[in-house]
C-alpha cells in the first residue's frame, strides 16, 4: 500500500501519448507509460554494461503476482503466472479426462477465441459443447441456465466481452454452475485492471487474464491465473517445472519433486522482461489506489455514455450492471476502415470489432479527450 495516494488526474501525465492522441483503444492494448520506460530502459542498460541481473527479474515477477492479487482483492498464495487466457484455458481443459456420458461443456457462440477454442477441442474428448448464441452482446444467465444440466462440468465466459463490452452477471452465472455442480471459468481480460473483481472472487473457481490492456503493459508477456484454492488441490499443475518448485531456484534439477503449496505449482516460466514491464506498469494501480482507479473508470465511462447520447450516437444499450469500460456503438452500414481512418485523422483512436465500433476508456483519459471524440463523430 502507498502511503500517501497522489491525486488520479496527474495520472494522465505519465502517459506521455495523451498529449497528441485522444485514445480510447486500452481494449486492444494499453498505452505506455514513462513509469514503464523507465523501468525497461534503466534494466536493459543494466543489462548490457554488467550482465543480465535474472534474480532481479524474478523477483519483479513476484512483485508483480502481488500487485495482481491486490487489483482483483485475492490472496497472492492464489494466483499463478501463465502468461495467456489461453494457456490458463488449455491447463484447465486439460485436466478433462473422457467424458462419460451426458457431459458436457458450456461457453458462448461468439466468445474471443482464447476461451473458446480449449473448451471445443474437449469434443474429441466425448463431451457436447453447448455454445450459446449471445443476447445483448454477450451471455445471459437465462440462457445458460436452460443448457446446463447435472451434467455440465464447466461453464466458460468472459467477464466483459470485447467486442460489445457486454459485462457478465458473475454472480448469477456462477449460481447456475453452482447448482450444476460445475466449474466457472472466467475470462478476464478486459476486466482485470478496469473494474473491481474482489466483489464477485468468491463464486469464481478460475479468473485469468494476460497483462496488455488495462493491466497497463501493452508488450505483454505475462499473465496471471486466480485459482480458487479448492480447485487448486483438485488439479494437476500439467506444465510443472523449475518455476512450479517450493523453492524454484532450488528445483533445477530432481530427483526430488517438491512442489510449491500455492498456486504457484501452477506458474509457467516468466518473461524475465515482461516482469520487470509489469512490476512498473501495475504499481501505478497502488500509486493512485484501486478504487480511486475503478471510480475513475465508471466516471469516464458515464460521462461518454451521456455526450453520445446527446448526440444521437446509439451504444448497444445495457443495462447498468451489464455496462463495462468498453462502449460499442453498431456500425450498421458504415464502413469501418472509413470511419477509424476519419477519427485516426482527428487524433482519436478507436477500434472496429465484430460490427461495432469499439470505444474504451481507462483512468488516463478525461473530458478533453470524450469532447474530442464526439465532435469527431459529429462530422
Ligand atoms: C476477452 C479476451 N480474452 C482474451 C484475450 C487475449 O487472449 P490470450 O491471452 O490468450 O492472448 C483478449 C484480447 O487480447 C480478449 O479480448
Amino acid at each position: 500500500m502507498g502511503a500517501s495516494r497522489e491525486c488520479i488526474d496527474v495520472a494522465r501525465h505519465l502517459f506521455p501519448a495523451t498529449k497528441n492522441l485522444a485514445y480510447f483503444n486500452t481494449a486492444a492494448v494499453s498505452l505506455g507509460s514513462t513509469v514503464l520506460s523507465e523501468a525497461y530502459s534503466k534494466f536493459i542498460a543494466d543489462w548490457t554494461g554488467h550482465g543480465f541481473d535474472f534474480v532481479y527479474a524474478e523477483q519483479a515477477g513476484e512483485k508483480a503476482r502481488s500487485a495482481f492479487a491486490n487489483i482483483i482483492g485475492a490472496r497472492v498464495e492464489d494466483i499463478a503466472l501463465i502468461p495467456s487466457v489461453s494457456a490458463a484455458a488449455g491447463l484447465i481443459a486439460s485436466q478433462f479426462g473422457k467424458a462419460d456420458r451426458g457431459e458436457s461443456i458450456v461457453i458462448g457462440e461468439r466468445e474471443y477465441s482464447s476461451n473458446h477454442f480449449p473448451w471445443r477441442l474437449l469434443e474429441r474428448k466425448g463431451y457436447e459443447i453447448r455454445q450459446i448464441p449471445f443476447r445483448n452482446g454477450g451471455l445471459e444467465p437465462d440462457d445458460i441456465a436452460e443448457q446446463a444440466d447435472g451434467g455440465t462440468r464447466l461453464i466458460a465466459f468472459s467477464a466483459v466481452q470485447t467486442a460489445s463490452g457486454h459485462r457478465s452477471d458473475i454472480l448469477a452465472i456462477a449460481d447456475i454452475a453452482g447448482r450444476a455442480g460445475a466449474m466457472t471459468f472466467v475470462d478476464g481480460a478486459q476486466m482485470a485492471g478496469a473494474l473491481p473483481v474482489a466483489p464477485y472472487l468468491d463464486s469464481i473457481d478460475v479468473f485469468a487474464t494476460s497483462d496488455h490492456k488495462f493491466l497497463l503493459n501493452a508488450g505483454r508477456g505475462m499473465g496471471y491465473c486466480y485459482i480458487r484454492e479448492s480447485v487448486q488441490r483438485s488439479i494437476v499443475p500439467t506444465n510443472a517445472g523449475w518455476k512450479a518448485g517450493a523453492v524454484p531456484f532450488e528445483s533445477f534439477f530432481g530427483p526430488d519433486m517438491r512442489l510449491s503449496q500455492t498456486a504457484s505449482r501452477f506458474d509457467n516460466s516468466i518473461s524475465w522482461l515482461a516482469a520487470i514491464g509489469d512490476d512498473a506498469a501495475l504499481s501505478l494501480f497502488d500509486r493512485f489506489g484501486v478504487d480511486t482507479v475503478f471510480a475513475k473508470n465508471i466516471e469516464l465511462v458515464e460521462t461518454l455514455r451521456d455526450r453520445l447520447a446527446e448526440i444521437g450516437r446509439r451504444a448497444v444499450d445495457l443495462p447498468d450492471a451489464n455496462q463495462s469500460t468498453i462502449v460499442a456503438i453498431p456500425l450498421d452500414d458504415t464502413d469501418p476502415a472509413a470511419l477509424l481512418d476519419h477519427l485516426k485523422n482527428a487524433g482519436v483512436v478507436c477500434a472496429a470489432r465484430d460490427g461495432n465500433l469499439r470505444i474504451s476508456v481507462h483512468f488516463y483519459n478525461n473530458s478533453d479527450d470524450i469532447d474530442r471524440l464526439i465532435s469527431a463523430l459529429k462530422d
